[in-house]
């Protein structure tokens, strides 16, 4: 999932289905920050998206601040040139290619900004908190500033996993769906509080947002088999049956249990926090 060359390949398609999702959740996360204050429009405000993808939330500040400078980051430089190619006025909207693991270089330095953002990019990476990436991305905040941060919530929940599973298993009733991520990367909101709070993020607020994933059959049928991004792209990748029945499964359960892809379930997880206190 870490691999960029995959995400190359998901730039162009993203937007039209996953994005969708993203964008609800990104939506409510700066909300979120607004509400934990200091705002967004204030003259020193300078944000930073790491694993920015196509834009969910750098566009949202954009449109929202006009004056907020922002750094939209990714490992993948065909999502920062979608991105960028998805900008609609003049921004404040400046790119660089970083790894979320190790984000400090470049216009990326230590505690020039107020705002780390992340959506829906951190669970690619295992133990965010014990492994130290979140101790990095405290580094990038000026003191008291604010970490915002999105995940999927892959709970049981999930619909574009069952979705797949209950085909699948239609298919292959032997079937078993591997879990969506490995062990040690985080999969809901409940690691994702107590990971900030674990290593001193102060001022944690926590929520799940439901957004689903309602993209209509064909927005499905296009995500799963033909956007090429990585999670539909692992999955076909590990079954052993006939994807072309599974296929004609998933079309009928997206036309008889799915509402024709208008009742999809998806959340997200979503937290702020204030940077630990430096001694
Ligand atoms: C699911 S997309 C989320 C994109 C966007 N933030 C959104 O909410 O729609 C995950 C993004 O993380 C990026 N990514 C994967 N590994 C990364 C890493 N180690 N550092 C930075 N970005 C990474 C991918 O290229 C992809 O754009």
């Amino acid at each position: 999932m870490a691999d960029p060359s995959k995400w190359d390949h998901a730039a162009a398609e993203y937007n039209d289905a996953v994005g969708r999702s993203s964008r609800l959740g990104a939506a409510r996360l700066i909300a979120m920050a607004e509400e934990l204050y200091s705002p967004l429009s204030a003259p020193n405000a300078r944000a930073i998206d790491l694993g920015a993808g196509t834009g969910s939330v750098t566009h949202q500040l954009a449109a929202a601040y006009p004056e907020l400078p922002i750094l939209a980051t990714d490992i993948s430089p065909g999502m920062l040139k979608q991105l960028m190619a998805n900008a609609t006025m003049p921004t404040n909207i400046t790119t660089q290619i970083v790894d979320m693991a190790a984000p400090i270089g470049g216009a990326a330095t230590e505690g020039s900004f107020s705002h780390v953002f992340s959506t829906m990019a951190l669970q690619i990476l295992p133990e965010p908190a014990g492994e130290g990436t979140l101790d990095q991305w405290a580094k990038l905040l000026a003191p008291d500033g604010i970490v915002a941060i999105g995940l999927w919530d892959f709970d049981e929940n999930c619909g574009p996993h069952v979705l797949w599973e209950e085909a699948a298993k239609a298919v292959d009733p032997s079937y078993v769906n591997p879990p969506l991520l490995p062990a040690r990367h985080w999969t809901g909101r409940a690691q994702l509080e107590a990971g900030l709070k674990s290593v001193g993020f102060r001022d944690v607020r926590s929520e799940v947002l439901h957004m689903g994933f309602n993209v209509g059959k064909e927005g499905f049928l296009q995500f799963f088999w033909e956007s090429g991004n990585p999670m539909p792209l692992d999955r076909q990748a590990g079954f052993k049956g006939d994807l072309g029945k599974v296929k004609v499964e998933m079309e009928r359960l997206l036309d008889e249990v799915y509402c024709g892809g208008t009742k999809i379930p998806l959340s997200a997880a979503l937290a702020v926090a204030r940077r630990p206190k430096v001694d």
